[in-house]
This record gives C-alpha cells, structure tokens and sequence, in this order.
C-alpha cells in the first residue's frame, strides 16, 4: 500500500548539468523536513539511447500520478534537439496542457550585475506555453531537393491566449500593478493582432491593472536601458523565450534563473524547471549554477501550498548569496577548501556541519531552514 505522505515530487534530472543541479535542489528541499516523497524517473537521452524514446510511452500517467515535477535539464549533444526537446520537455509542458510558464527575473544582493549601477531588477514574465511559435505544427516537401520547403505556423487561439494574459492581470494585480504585453503586431498581421485584441478585452476585467502594448524588439531594449519600468511581462512563447534569457543575464546569468510551468486551476501537475540548459561542456564537473535549480523548488513548495518553506528557502538562497558564496559562472569560485563550487553553495545554504568552517566564517548557522 502506499504511504500517505503530503507531496509526491516526479524527479526528472535528465541529461548533462541537470543530474547534478536536482541533486542540489533535493537537498536543499529535503533540508525543510517536509513531508514529501521523491520518485526519481530515469528519462532523457540515455533512456533514448537505450529505449529509442525520451520518456516511456505511459510517461504523462507516471507523472500525473505526482503532486510537482522536478526537472533538470534536456538536451544531449549524441541526439538531435528537436528530438530530445519534443520527447521530452515539450512532451511535459503540452502533454499536461501547462499553459502558463512563470520566469521570476530579480537580481539578488551580492549577485554581480550587468547594468551600470546595479538598478533594482525585479520582474515576472509571464510565458505562453503551449502554442504560439512552439504549436509543432508545420512540416517539410520536396526533401533535399532544390525546391525544398520548410513551414513553421504559429498557432494563437482565442481561448489559449485569453487564458495566459488573464492569468497574468492577476499576477499583476498582485504585484505593482503594471502589465507589459510583448507582440509583433506590426509585422505580424493575425496572430498578435488577435493577442492584441484579447489583451484588451480581459483589460476591462482588471481596472487596477496599468496595461500597455509593447514591440517585442522595443521591450528588449527597454529591459536593458529601464528595467525598473517593467513589473509583469506577459508573452508569446517564442518571444517570452527569448526575452528570458535577456532578464535572466539582468539577474547574473542563465543559472541564476528559474521557473515554473503551470496550468492554475486545472488538477495538472505542474513542473519546475531552471532555465539554463543541460550544459553539456561543464556538466559533469560540480561547477553548474544551482540556484536556478533550488529556486525552481522555491516556486515547486509556493504551488504546493509550503508558502512558509518556499519563503525560508528563498531568504537562504538570498542570504548565501549575499555572502558572496558563488559558483564560477557569477563571478567568484566558492572557496577550494568547501570542495567545487556547486555543492558548497548547498552545503552552507543547508547548514552543512562537515563545512562547518564556512559557516563560521560567513557567519552562519542560518538558523536551520
Ligand atoms: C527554455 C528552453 C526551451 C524553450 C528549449 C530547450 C526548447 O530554451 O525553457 O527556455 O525554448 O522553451
Ligand atoms: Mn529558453
């Protein structure tokens, strides 16, 4: 019979840095004494190598059977991308419908930041997750021939858009009030078009909301040049992409980033996932970033309802930070004494007694989680 335990996590460390980030990240979790249970599934390239498949084929059932998914990263330089990505990954976020998928970009004290005097950098994009420019819908004629074409249709529904931008009102609306919508519906002469329209309309529900429309290519300049002008960005799959990667080098870099994908509302289990990729030319080696990973637990415990964990985590994660314990890809190597980069980051985030030495020089215990 199975135990009753309060949340079962589906952990999926999948390919290059992603083992060894989760590995962080469950200590870092487990270090809060909750009750939750673990089930670690063994998916990703070397399952593909020996399976021929990302994931089994009951794979959205294993999954659906637990409370939060943990995932690493997917990607491995023996199989194609597009393969791993849309075996996987993709696979997850569409398979469960996760429509929303949540990107906190804040810069943390002690974290080095990019822009000349390290503004105040506190953002949440709000990405679309399951259409737009990532439908999978298209397809190739005429192989290798000299006519060969290749169509890529983005696919922007009514429904799926008016859930997404409702969804990020909302979070607006508890947040500083203010909602950026990010299209191209200058060139693009349907789908935003639509996206506009949409916005519009689920504005007159939210009149505490600030709305405005802005150009995806002028919203990318914008994040650099006034980032403090930005609360809430809400956007189409492929823009809320790219436009991540820009706010996570806000916030120091893509392993300092973390998210959540989420469909509220619907039973679905939801995944958390850092934003950097599976890293191949360092995984291996104990110097990945983890903070993407345990702060994707940090949004995992706040959808669990662990809003009390959620916040001691966060503030731990802030306060290592602050101290300056960094791994190489921020700018300073923890210290050589505490072992690679990596894993002193978690041990003095969780109090670790064999560092003890750390501790006492950074001036720690943190008091427990
Ligand atoms: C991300 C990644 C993925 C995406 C890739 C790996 C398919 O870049 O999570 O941002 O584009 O969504
Ligand atoms: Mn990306």
């Amino acid at each position: 019979m199975l135990r009753a335990v309060t949340h079962r996590i589906a952990l999926i460390p999948g390919d290059g840095a992603g083992p060894e980030v989760m590995a962080e990240a469950r200590k870092a979790v487990d270090a809060l004494g909750l009750d939750l249970e673990w089930t670690e599934l063994p998916w990703g390239s070397v399952h593909y190598r020996e399976h021929g498949a990302m994931m089994p084929p009951d794979g959205l059932d294993v999954v659906r059977r637990h409370d939060a998914i943990l995932l690493g990263a997917v990607g491995d330089p023996s199989v194609p991308d597009h393969v791993t990505l849309w075996g996987l990954l993709l696979a997850l976020r569409q398979g469960l419908d996760l429509w929303a998928n949540l990107r906190p970009a804040r810069l943390l004290d002690g974290v080095p930041s990019p822009l000349a005097g390290s503004p105040a950098v506190d953002m949440l994009f709000v990405r679309e997750n399951t259409e737009g420019e990532y439908a999978g819908v298209g397809g190739r004629a005429h192989a290798g021939m000299e006519l060969e074409v290749a169509l890529e249709t983005s696919v922007f529904t009514r429904a799926g858009v008016r859930r997404v931008v409702r969804y990020a009102f909302e979070l607006a609306e508890s947040r500083r009030g203010v909602l950026t919508s990010a299209t191209k519906s200058n060139a693009s002469r349907y789908g935003y078009v639509l996206w506009d329209e949409v916005v519009e309309e689920v504005a007159a529900e939210f009149p505490g909301v600030r709305h405005e429309h802005v150009l995806v290519d002028a919203l990318a300049a914008r994040m650099v040049t006034n980032p403090l002008s930005i609360d809430v960005v809400v956007a189409s799959n492929l823009f809320g992409d790219v436009l991540t990667d820009i706010a996570a080098a806000l916030q120091g870099g893509m392993g300092m980033a973390a998210s959540a994908s989420v469909a509220p509302s619907s039973g679905a289990t939801p995944m958390f996932e850092p934003v950097h990729g599976s890293a191949p030319d360092i995984a291996g080696r104990g110097i990945a970033n983890p903070v993407g990973a345990i702060w994707s637990a940090v949004l995992m415990l706040e959808q669990l309802g662990e809003g009390a964990a959620a916040h001691r985590l966060m503030r731990a994660i802030e306060a290592v930070c602050r101290e300056g314990i960094r791994t190489a890809d921020i700018g300073r190597r923890c210290d050589r004494d505490e072992g690679r980069g990596m894993t002193a980051f978690t041990a003095v985030l969780t109090c670790d007694p064999r560092h003890r030495k750390t501790l006492y020089r950074q001036g720690f215990p943190l008091a427990g989680l």
